[in-house]
């Protein structure tokens, strides 16, 4: 397994995506154990993509239950419709939010965030969880985080 993930300096999301995605499919591939391969992923976007928080939240009966994470600590439980995880799990579809201040009910684990991307991973027609990013920068996700992200919980959604 490889040590060091081999990532380009720029802030251009699409050469971030475009090194760190096949890297992080690599990790996770042949690991069947849902928390490894979580963790791993939190890890590689985290470190990726430059970002406050990058992790999941895990469907659990009636809530989302915080899973592996990178970044600071994050609320633990979230219901759903609650918040920005919690309407992604509910509409069951990405959400962009370009300022927090501006989404009635976001929840503020932390107040360093001011932009965050949620989607959904989906499992027959289910939401299983979510993934969850979380920026300093306003504004910093856009159509090229929703279809790279998707794309990779499409291969984590095998895992669950
Ligand atoms: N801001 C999220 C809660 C999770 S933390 O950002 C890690 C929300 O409103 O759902």
């Amino acid at each position: 397994m490889t040590e060091t993930l081999i990532l380009p300096e720029t802030q251009d999301r699409a050469k971030c995506y475009q090194a760190l995605i096949p890297q992080i499919e690599v990790l996770i591939q042949g690991e069947d154990d849902l928390i490894a391969s979580l963790a791993n992923t939190a890890a590689g976007l985290f470190q990726g993509l430059n970002v406050l928080w990058a992790g999941f939240y895990l469907v659990k009966h009636d809530e989302l239950v915080l899973g592996p994470f990178q970044g600071p600590i994050a609320c633990t439980r979230i219901k759903q419709g609650q918040g920005v995880c919690g309407q992604s799990w509910a509409q069951r579809k990405t959400i962009i939010v370009d300022n927090v201040d501006d989404f009635p009910g976001h929840i503020a684990c932390s107040s360093a965030s001011k932009s965050e991307i949620v989607v959904p991973i989906i499992v027959q027609n289910q939401v299983v969880g979510v993934l969850d990013i979380d920026s300093i920068h306003f504004q910093n996700f856009s159509d090229i985080d929703r279809v790279a992200l998707e794309d990779l919980n499409r291969v984590l959604s095998t895992k669950f």
